[in-house]
């Protein structure tokens, strides 16, 4: 089924998929960006056009062609992403955020091109948080039974393992999936593949072998059509 694509399983269910990494900018030339390349995004809204869904994708600067039979909005900063996902998520059974918000924006934007001056100083760059759209959709939840998705890229540390960072982002985040990808070694940003975890706020794990994002795009969907069926009345 996962190749064919023969199965509608999520016919009749709208969902909205963030993917890129948005920039934050300086002034009208410059901005604060990260490596996000929305190949996972469009992955997970290729999958779910194929089984039957009606998919809006929010992109965030993806230099990537449109996927077919998916309805693509185009932004560039982590409010335009909020305002964008949040408006469609009005009217979606689920919400996955694979895209990389910019966690911190300049404080200050300026119209006109920052100049460099001939002192050889520079200027301080001020930073402000960013408001955190998944957190904000797992608390407002815009329809009843509405799924709400996330990913992390964790490494190990002196404090806890991958899965123990994982497990507390879950329930700070509030969301009903967590899709885990360990970036200790690097890679992950453009590659092909991923490798995956993804834990539900119900207490599952799902280890994903590493393979196409295509194939993490279809377990994640499973893992969401398995959640309507044990929420549904
Ligand atoms: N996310 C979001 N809004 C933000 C930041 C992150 O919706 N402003 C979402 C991402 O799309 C992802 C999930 O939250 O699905 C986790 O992102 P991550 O960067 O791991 O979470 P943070 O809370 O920013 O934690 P960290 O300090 O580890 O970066
Ligand atoms: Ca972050």
């Amino acid at each position: 089924r996962h190749e064919g694509g023969l199965s509608q399983d999520l016919a009749g269910r709208k969902v909205v998929v963030s993917a890129g990494g948005t920039r934050e900018y300086l002034d009208p030339v410059r901005f604060l960006g990260n490596r996000s390349s929305g190949l996972q995004g469009v992955a997970l809204a290729r999958a779910a056009v194929t089984r039957g869904a009606e998919v809006t994708l929010v992109a965030a600067n993806v230099a990537l062609p449109d996927p077919a039979g998916v309805h693509v909005v185009r932004v560039e900063t982590t409010a335009e992403l909020r305002t964008e996902v949040l408006a469609a998520a009005a009217h979606a059974d689920a919400v996955v955020m694979a895209a990389a918000p910019a966690d911190f924006r300049p404080a200050a934007h300026s119209d006109s091109k920052i100049k460099k001056g001939d002192d050889g100083s520079a200027p301080p760059l001020e930073l402000v948080q960013n408001p955190d759209i998944l957190a904000e959709l797992s608390r407002e939840r815009a329809l009843p039974g509405q799924v709400v998705v996330g990913f992390a890229a964790e490494t190990g540390d002196a404090t806890g393992s991958v899965l123990d960072h994982a497990r507390a982002k879950l329930a700070r985040k509030g969301c009903d999936l967590l899709v885990v990808n360990d970036v200790s070694q690097g890679k992950v940003f453009g590659s092909p593949d991923n490798e995956a975890v993804v834990l539900g706020s119900d207490g599952t794990t799902t280890s994903v072998p590493l393979g196409s994002k295509s194939v993490l795009a279809h377990v994640i969907w499973d893992r969401v059509a398995s959640r309507w069926l044990s929420t549904a009345s």
